[in-house]
C-alpha cells in the first residue's frame, strides 16, 4: 500500500489497520518464488490482504502488460499486499446495498468488490457449497435457533457454547440461513450472499455500516473523479473474522515502510482515498 493520501487521521487509521493486520510470513517468499517471479505467469499464491489465509490472493504476473506489473507486491516479512499493479482484479461489481434510511447517500454503480467465496474452505468442499453436506439429509436442517454443542466445524468455531460474537447475544442462525447454508441470512429472512457480508453486519452495526458506506471505516481504493469511476471496497469480513471478534476485534501487526513503486509506474494515486 502506497500512502501517498492526505488522509483524516480516521483514514489513516484505517488504511494502515489494513496495511498491519494478520500475524505471520511470506509463504513462498523463498528463492524459488524469485524464480516464479520472473520465469512463470501461472498465479502464486503467498499473499494476503488483511486477514491471513482469509484473504489471500494471488499474485499474477504481468497483469499490467503495459509496463510489466505484476498484479500485486506482497510484502516478503509478513505476507502482506504492498501494493496494487491492477486494483481491479478479481472483483466484481458490489450489488445491491442495505438499504438504511438517512442522510449520507453514495454512489455504487461503479463499486467492486472481492468474492469471499473462494476463500471459504467448508464452501469449496464439493460441487454444491455448503449444501454438499447441509442438504437437509446429510446434515438435517437444525430443529430450532436454540443454542447446542456442534461436533463440527471447531476449526471455525472452537466451542459453539462460547461463539466469540455477540457476548452470548447471537448464535449461528442469526447469520446463516438453516434451510439454505450457502447464504447467509438476515433479521427478515432475505438470503444474502457471502460475498455481501455488509447486508447483514449493517443490520446489527448500523452506524459502523453507514460510516463504511461513506468510506470513513474500512478501506477503499479508486478512482475519485466525480464520473463515478471505478471503486473497491473492502468488505467487513476482510478485515473482521465474524466467529472471534469478541476475541480480537483487529489483529494489528507492525506497519511496515511502504515500498519503492516499480519502474514505469508514476504514482499510486489509484490507492488513494476518499476522505482528503
Ligand atoms: C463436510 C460436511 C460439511 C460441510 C461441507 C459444511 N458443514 Fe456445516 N455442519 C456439518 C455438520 C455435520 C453439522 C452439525 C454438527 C452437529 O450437529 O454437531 C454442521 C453444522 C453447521 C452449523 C450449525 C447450525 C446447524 O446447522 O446445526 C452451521 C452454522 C454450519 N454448519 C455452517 C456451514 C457453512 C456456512 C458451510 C459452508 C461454508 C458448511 N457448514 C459446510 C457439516 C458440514
Ligand atoms: C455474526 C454473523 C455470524 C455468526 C453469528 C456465525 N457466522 Fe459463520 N460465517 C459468517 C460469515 C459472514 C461467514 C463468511 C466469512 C468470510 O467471508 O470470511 C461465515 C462463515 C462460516 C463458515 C465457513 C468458513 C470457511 O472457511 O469455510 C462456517 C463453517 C461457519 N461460518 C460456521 C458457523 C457456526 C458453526 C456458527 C455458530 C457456532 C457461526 N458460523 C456463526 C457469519 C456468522
Ligand atoms: C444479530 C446481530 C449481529 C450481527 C448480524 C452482527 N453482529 Fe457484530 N456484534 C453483535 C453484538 C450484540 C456484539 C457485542 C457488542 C457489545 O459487546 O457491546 C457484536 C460485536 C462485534 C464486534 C466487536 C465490537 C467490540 O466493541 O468489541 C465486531 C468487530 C463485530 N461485531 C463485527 C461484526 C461483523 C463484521 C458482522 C458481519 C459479519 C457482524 N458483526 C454481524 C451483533 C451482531
Ligand atoms: C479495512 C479493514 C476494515 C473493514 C473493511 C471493516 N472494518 Fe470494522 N474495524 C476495523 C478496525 C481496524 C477496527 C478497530 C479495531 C479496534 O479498535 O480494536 C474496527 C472496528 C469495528 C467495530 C468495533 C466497534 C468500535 O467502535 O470499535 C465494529 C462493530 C466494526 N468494526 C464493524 C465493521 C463492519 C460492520 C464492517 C463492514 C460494513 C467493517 N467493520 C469493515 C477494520 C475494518
Amino acid at each position: 500500500m502506497i500512502c501517498l493520501h492526505k488522509a483524516s487521521r480516521i483514514v489513516v487509521f484505517a488504511l494502515s489497520g489494513f496495511l498491519i493486520v494478520g500475524m505471520g510470513s511470506c509463504k513462498v517468499a523463498s528463492a524459488a518464488g524469485e524464480n516464479a517471479e520472473t520465469q512463470t505467469a501461472k498465479p502464486v499464491t503467498d499473499c494476503y490482504e488483511s486477514r491471513e489465509d482469509y484473504a489471500t490472493v494471488s499474485r499474477t504476473e504481468n497483469a499490467v502488460p503495459e509496463y510489466g506489473f505484476p498484479s500485486i507486491k506482497c510484502s516478503k516479512t509478513t505476507g502482506a499486499v504492498l501494493w496494487y499493479g491492477d486494483p481491479y482484479e478479481g472483483t466484481i461489481p458490489m450489488g445491491a446495498m442495505p438499504e438504511i434510511k438517512d442522510q449520507t447517500h453514495g454512489n455504487f454503480a461503479n463499486a467492486v468488490v472481492k468474492p469471499r467465496e473462494p476463500h471459504l474452505t467448508y464452501f469449496n468442499l464439493g460441487p454444491n457449497g455448503c449444501k454438499t453436506c447441509h442438504d437437509g439429509k446429510t446434515v438435517p436442517n437444525p430443529k430450532d435457533g436454540k443454542p447446542r454443542l456442534l461436533s463440527m466445524h471447531q476449526d471455525i468455531v472452537e466451542n459453539s457454547l462460547e461463539l466469540q460474537h455477540g457476548r452470548g447475544a447471537v448464535w449461528c442462525l442469526d447469520c446463516h440461513s438453516p434451510t439454505n447454508r450457502n447464504k447467509l441470512m438476515n433479521r427478515r429472512g432475505d438470503k444474502i450472499s457471502f460475498n455481501q457480508p455488509q447486508r447483514i453486519c449493517g443490520e446489527c452495526h448500523g452506524e459502523k455500516y453507514i460510516d463504511w458506506r461513506a468510506g470513513i471505516h474500512g478501506k477503499i481504493i479508486g478512482s475519485w473523479a466525480s464520473d463515478g469511476g471505478k471503486r473497491r471496497w473492502w468488505v467487513c469480513t476482510e478485515c473482521h473474522n465474524p466467529h472471534t471478534v469478541q476475541k480480537n476485534r483487529f489483529n494489528p501487526v507492525k506497519p511496515e515502510p511502504p515500498p519503492p513503486l516499480p519502474r514505469g509506474m508514476k504514482n499510486a494515486s489509484h490507492e488513494r482515498s476518499e476522505t482528503e
